[in-house]
């Protein structure tokens, strides 16, 4: 198939048109209506934060920008976290170096818990027993014990909201992903590639105070490691663009790189085994921060999602580098292949040959609300959205979500605070994805294929320390 010379702007707007469908519904689901955010603003939710450290500050930063809620409350065993956080969200909130004082604080209705992932559950725990609503970072809990007595505490508690920090469940782009899936694009989803690599990766903070806890991320006493830190978000994507969740999983850790008195692994990777042969690799690596997605425009982490007819290539990114996303059309889809190739041949003749010729090799964007034609444009803003859409079809320009998702994920926490909503990323997902962390990292070390049913025996009394292999 010859290559178009030039793409013209017709062509732009046709392929626009294929790709529509995926950013159709979606305007919805970026964030709350304006009208309900007005009101929420007169009644902000009066929260509190539980570890103020470098994520509790982050959000903080972003919390600070978000009127449907007002931080009454910090805590923190280190004054210094406390200084930092009172200096980032301004005011006058009230400080506690104990948790449990912060939460017998009658203003305080909701509590952010960002403490490291060893301290996840107690918090949650008894700020669900106090009654507050809870917005826990992930991964939710650390140990088997812990899955079951949440899974049974939360479910008594329907009235109160519990979400995790899975910001790609708030992503525009991701759920742009998810809906071309949802509708066919892709085909029969059978692989996810996700990647999170660092060079070099975590270093050892040394002669800082309480150092071990400084660097509880390095210690498998506190942490989960880069499992539980990195691989948490993305076997979430892949359990929510697969539809499923996995039954098993297998890998191989080690510490080879940094060893400077860690005992938790830098070179990791991961082959989870889903229903229907489907299949997510998830690797980490200490040696390079090289991603092939998006045409290498983005490092460290993203993911590649894969069906019968297409691809997708989807990463997060930070607050200089909104989400994007592309995709690719499969050249050879296994099935109506001549029918694929009749359409075409038809509307290369009609059209210039655009979605043919880039089947495969050129990326497509994925169009997010702000790029749809509605009809209801002036003349200006139509010129400008075909302008965009001609832009992302040279390759020049790549679609970018507007809004960083965590501020998407905080606004809707405080929305389903308000108006009792289920959050995107509740229970159920915050769960699975401890689950996934938890069996991950006993693959790892243990050397086996662990199958997904073990958790149900596991940290539960008379369980045996090594569950048998079921399944
Ligand atoms: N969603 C995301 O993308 C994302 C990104 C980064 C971190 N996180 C999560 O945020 C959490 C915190 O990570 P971090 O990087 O901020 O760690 P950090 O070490 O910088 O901060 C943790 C803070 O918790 C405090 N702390 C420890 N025990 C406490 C207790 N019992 N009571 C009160 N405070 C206590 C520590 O003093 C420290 O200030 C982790 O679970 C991590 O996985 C999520």
């Amino acid at each position: 198939m010859a290559e178009p010379k030039e793409i013209t702007r017709r062509d732009a707007i046709k392929t626009a048109g294929a790709v529509a469908v995926a950013g159709a519904a979606i305007t919805k689901l970026e964030g709350a209506p304006a009208i309900l955010k007005a009101r929420a603003a007169a009644d902000p939710v009066k929260y509190g934060m539980v570890g103020t450290g470098s994520r509790g500050t982050y959000l903080l930063k972003h919390l600070k920008g978000i009127d449907t809620g007002a931080c009454v409350a910090i805590c923190d065993i280190s004054d210094d976290a406390l200084d930092k956080a009172q200096k980032t969200i301004g005011g006058n909130p009230r400080r506690y170096k104990d948790y449990r004082e912060l939460l017998s604080d009658k203003e305080v209705e909701a509590v952010f818990v960002t403490t490291p992932l060893f301290a996840h559950f107690p918090v949650t725990r008894d700020a669900l027993e106090a009654g507050k609503h809870v917005f826990c970072e992930k991964s939710l809990v650390f140990k088997p014990e812990e899955v079951h007595a949440l899974k049974a505490l939360a479910h008594s508690k329907p009235k109160q909201v519990l979400q995790v920090g899975l910001q790609r469940r708030y992503s525009a782009m991701y759920q742009a992903a998810r809906q071309m899936i949802e509708k066919g694009l892709l085909g029969e989803v059978g692989f996810v590639q996700a990647q999170w690599h660092r060079n070099p990766g975590w270093k050892m903070k040394k002669g800082v105070p309480n150092e071990r806890m400084a660097n509880w991320r390095l210690f498998r006493e506190y942490s989960g490691g880069l499992v539980a830190e990195l691989a948490s978000h993305q076997i979430d994507v892949a359990d929510w663009m697969l539809g499923m969740t996995p039954e098993a999983v297998m890998g191989l850790g080690a510490l080879d790189y940094m060893k400077d008195g860690r005992d938790i692994f830098d070179n990791v990777q991961l082959i989870y085994k889903y229903p229907k042969g489907r299949r997510l690799v998830w690797t980490s690596v200490p040696c390079s921060t090289h991603w092939p997605g998006v045409g290498g425009a983005r490092t460290e982490m993203g993911e590649i999602i894969e069906g019968t007819h297409g691809t997708i290539h989807i990463t997060i990114g930070d607050d200089n580098n909104r989400p994007i996303g592309m995709w690719f059309r499969e050249p050879n889809p296994p099935s109506k292949a001549e029918e694929a190739k009749k359409a075409a041949k038809k509307e290369e003749f009609k059209a210039g040959a655009t979605m043919v010729a880039a089947a495969g090799s050129r990326p497509l964007p994925i169009l997010l609300s702000k790029d749809l034609m509605t009809g209801k444009e002036s003349f200006l803003e139509k010129e400008l959205k075909y302008a965009r859409l001609w832009l992302y079809q040279k390759g020049i320009l790549v679609p970018e979500e507007e809004k960083n998702p965590v501020d998407t994920a905080l606004e809707a926490f405080f929305h389903d605070t308000r108006t009792g909503g289920r959050p995107k990323a509740d229970l159920e997902i915050g769960l699975q994805d401890s689950i996934a962390v938890i069996l991950s990292n006993l693959a790892l070390d243990e050397g086996r294929m662990v199958y997904f049913n073990e958790i149900e025996n596991m940290g539960k009394p008379g369980a045996p320390a090594r569950p048998a292999r079921r399944g």
